[in-house]
């Protein structure tokens, strides 16, 4: 008999309570889709397609409150509507054997006045508005800096939306605390020019994120919270000076919570070394601070992954654009198999099928679900 070495990334792992049985995490990935803030029957094709028995998925970025929008028909969790409409969708991922967790955001000043309720200005850590050179094409409104009698409002939206997501039936839920959103907005010193308890120092300016980590984690139990951090990343004008202590920093006060789940944080911008992108791999520090389970994300290939699990960089690896436009890409890593390559003019386009439920599988007979099958 031939023996065969498994390979790393399919390699089961227990994260927590949940048994996994691959590390091949489908990273969060806003699709637009989601027509008046309300997830749609086709996410249920889409999610389910993506899902493995033994597997972890992770929810597009989802809306905490009616402010909280800023790109298209992105879903939300703060109405019944929402929650009723996502519960179908959890249910199709269930039954296919794979673990749910919703991304629960708040887009903050990446957002227009057309996106806010009655075209009020986005709120912020801040009333800068976003350099016109942060992403071509795009001009994001003036914010309105948050007063301080408002934070607890907003800490509570996140509170509520995570209990809103158990109800949907979500296994966990994941915070995003990345990408220039607001809670990075109050986080990275480039963004967050207060002079109150929450701007100024490093304890300061985290402590709107961990007031908010506080709180989801008393409402639904640690067991059941991860966060996406990026402390590295320059993405929307949020920057920080020092972001090795501010990824250390929060990590510690991740470990406050006995038991808290995950952190799930993405690698500083790739270089491309002798013709090959180069992944940083600078997260070895906060992975080693940190209690919990790790999740690595940003520019990983099958081989950069296998490496990253052998060496125990991480506990899993998440891919976005890979995934994306490979719905069996478990299957397709364990064979060996080409990819199919990703169309990023589809990325945010609003077709329910082009571009989302329409990448061909390996096997084409397991890629004709209905919305009816899922
Ligand atoms: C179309 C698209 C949508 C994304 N949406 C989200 C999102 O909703 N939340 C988030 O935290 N990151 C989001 N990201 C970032 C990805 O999760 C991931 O970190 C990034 O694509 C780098 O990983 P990759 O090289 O495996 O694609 C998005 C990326 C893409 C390409």
């Amino acid at each position: 008999m031939v023996h065969q070495e498994v390979m790393p990334l399919l390699t089961p792992f227990k994260m927590g309570r949940f048994e996994l049985s691959h590390r091949v995490v489908l990273a969060p990935l806003t699709r637009c889709r989601s027509y008046g803030n309300v997830p749609q029957p086709h996410a249920a094709v889409y999610y389910s397609q993506r899902a493995t028995r033994g597997g972890l998925l992770i929810t597009e970025a989802t809306g905490v409150s009616a402010t909280a929008q800023g790109y298209p028909e992105t879903p939300g969790i703060w109405t019944q509507e929402q929650v009723e409409a996502w519960k179908p969708i959890v249910d199709a991922v269930h039954r296919k054997g794979a673990l749910f967790f919703c991304q629960m955001w708040h887009v903050g000043r990446v957002s227009t006045n057309d996106f806010q309720p009655d075209g009020q200005a986005p709120i912020s850590s801040t009333d800068k508005q976003i350099s016109p050179d942060a992403e071509p094409g795009m001009v994001y409104s003036k914010p309105r800096r948050l007063q301080v009698d408002e934070i607890p409002g907003i800490v509570d939206d996140f509170r509520r939306a995570a209990r809103n997501a158990i109800e949907a039936g979500f296994d966990g839920v994941e915070i995003h605390g990345a990408n220039g959103y607001l809670l990075e907005q109050f986080m990275k010193d480039g963004a967050n020019d207060r002079d109150d308890e929450y701007g100024g120092s490093l304890e300061n300016r985290c402590r709107f994120a961990v007031e908010v980590v506080d709180a989801v984690v008393r409402e639904v139990g640690a067991q059941r919270v991860g966060i996406r951090l990026s402390p590295f990343l320059d993405y929307m004008d949020c920057v920080d000076s020092d972001p090795a202590a501010l990824a250390d920093y929060m990590v510690r006060q991740l470990n406050k919570h006995e038991g808290f789940l995950y952190c799930h944080m993405v690698e500083p911008r790739m270089a491309v070394v002798d013709g090959r992108r180069q992944i940083p791999h600078r997260l070895l520090p906060f992975r080693k601070a940190f209690n919990g389970m790790f999740i690595a994300a940003g520019g990983y290939d099958r081989e950069e992954g296998n490496k990253v699990v052998t060496d125990g960089y991480t506990d899993l690896v998440a891919y976005g654009r890979l995934f994306l436009a490979n719905p069996d890409l478990p299957k397709r890593f364990e064979l060996g198999a080409p990819l199919n390559e990703y169309d990023r003019s589809t990325f945010y386009t609003q077709d329910p099928v082009v571009g989302y439920t329409d990448y061909p599988f390996l096997d084409e007979d397991s890629s004709d679900l209905t919305a009816n099958d899922a």
